[in-house]
């Protein structure tokens, strides 16, 4: 797959409603909230500033933890999740949380858990077909 022109910001308080439509679409079984002091990302593509991806992050007390990831259907396998990943670990290391960066997963998301694997997250905990995967920065 050639490489998309894409970039990574965050998200602008008059972005929030392509924002929750974008998540809307991507997970339309969640409700999605954003508290105060969550971290929203936003991937457009160079052409358009529409979003294609997002990553929301929350700081809980004692780690980060992945609210959610996702990019539209179209878009996908070009590297954008991936990049998103990162920001989300160099977050971390921003922002030093002891407990690193947690996320939840189905069993069944070949993509992401592949993505997650891959970047060094390790399973923390299962519950059903939900995975607990916890990443933390190397000491
Ligand atoms: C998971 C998701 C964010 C990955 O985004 P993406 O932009 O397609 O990912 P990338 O192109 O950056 O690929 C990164 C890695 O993800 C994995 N991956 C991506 N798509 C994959 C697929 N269809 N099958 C298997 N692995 C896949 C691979 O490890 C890939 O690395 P590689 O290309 O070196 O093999 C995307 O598939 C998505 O939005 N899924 C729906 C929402 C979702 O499930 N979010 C996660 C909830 S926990």
């Amino acid at each position: 797959m050639p490489r998309a022109l894409f970039r990574i910001r965050r998200m602008r308080k008059a972005e929030q409603e392509a924002f929750f439509s974008l998540a809307a679409e991507l997970f339309p079984r969640s409700s999605l909230h954003v508290r105060e002091g969550d971290e929203v990302f936003l991937a457009c593509m160079a052409h358009s500033p529409q979003p294609v991806a997002f990553l929301h992050l929350r700081a809980l007390r004692r780690s980060l933890y992945l609210q959610g990831i996702g990019v539209r259907p179209e878009r996908r396998q070009m590297g954008i999740g991936r990049r998103l990943l990162a920001l989300a670990l160099r977050r971390v290391a921003a922002r030093s949380p002891t407990g690193g960066l947690g996320l939840r997963v189905k069993a069944s998301n070949a993509p992401a858990l592949r993505l997650y694997l891959s970047q060094g997250f390790m399973l923390s905990r299962t519950r059903g077909d939900v995975w607990s995967l916890r990443w933390a920065p190397a000491n």
